[in-house]
């Protein structure tokens, strides 16, 4: 039987992606969520984490070198960036790279980049005029939401759509992408090929 996965998401907000995670994967035969890492001492994160008996970490400055050491005294295998606001330093980049993932909340390479988070990301896609947008799950690179595409899903603009109606309806499918992308992660299921990547089959 091949070891269970210990993944660490970090996340800097309300964490219903984290709970997404947290319920598909408890229990789950190939993975568990072994660490929740935070940047804000209040993030409702972190309580949906102690709820679940879940270790928790508050990080408080970028210093590559103690998340390493932190990531490393809990042996996460892979880390998941799930609404985290923080740039992660380049060192944890270089450690993590290929076992490292971000969830995005529009389809990716659009509508991402500094200062593409929350509201602004579906206000954009709106003020753009978009038809279709979705949530994006890519491999983390030193270049904000850059790095390999594993999956996205779409979800259609509506016409009476307002940011946070849109938000609502990407959210949804991001509770869904989230913990197949994370499962296919742990089962050693994706797959790279220099900018590309992608979930096989087994
Ligand atoms: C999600 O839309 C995620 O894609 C983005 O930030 C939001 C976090 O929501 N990066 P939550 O904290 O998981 O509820």
């Amino acid at each position: 039987m091949s070891p269970v996965t210990r993944v660490a998401v970090f996340a800097s907000g309300g964490g219903t992606n984290l709970e997404a995670l947290l319920e598909a994967l408890d229990p789950h035969p190939t993975a568990e969520i072994a660490l929740v890492v935070s940047d804000r001492d209040g993030a409702f994160a972190l309580e949906r984490a102690s709820r679940r008996g879940v270790d928790t970490a508050i990080v408080t400055h970028d210093d590559g070198e103690s998340i390493i050491e932190l990531l490393e005294a809990h042996a996460i295998d892979w880390v998941v960036l799930a609404g985290y606001l923080r740039i992660i330093p380049s060192g944890v980049v270089q450690r993590f790279r290929g076992r490292m993932l971000n969830i995005h909340p529009a389809l990716l390479p659009k509508f991402g980049g500094a200062g593409m988070y929350g509201e602004r990301v579906h206000a954009a896609v709106l003020e753009a005029g978009e038809t279709e947008s979705g949530a994006t799950v890519h491999l983390v690179d030193e270049v904000y939401d850059h790095g390999p595409i594993v999956a996205q899903r779409m979800v259609n603009v509506k016409p009476d759509d307002t940011p946070e109606r849109l938000a609502a309806r990407v959210l949804e499918v991001e509770h869904e992408l989230l913990p197949e992308v994370v499962i296919a992660a742990a089962e050693g299921r994706i797959r790279t090929s220099g900018e590309r990547a992608w979930i096989a089959d087994e």
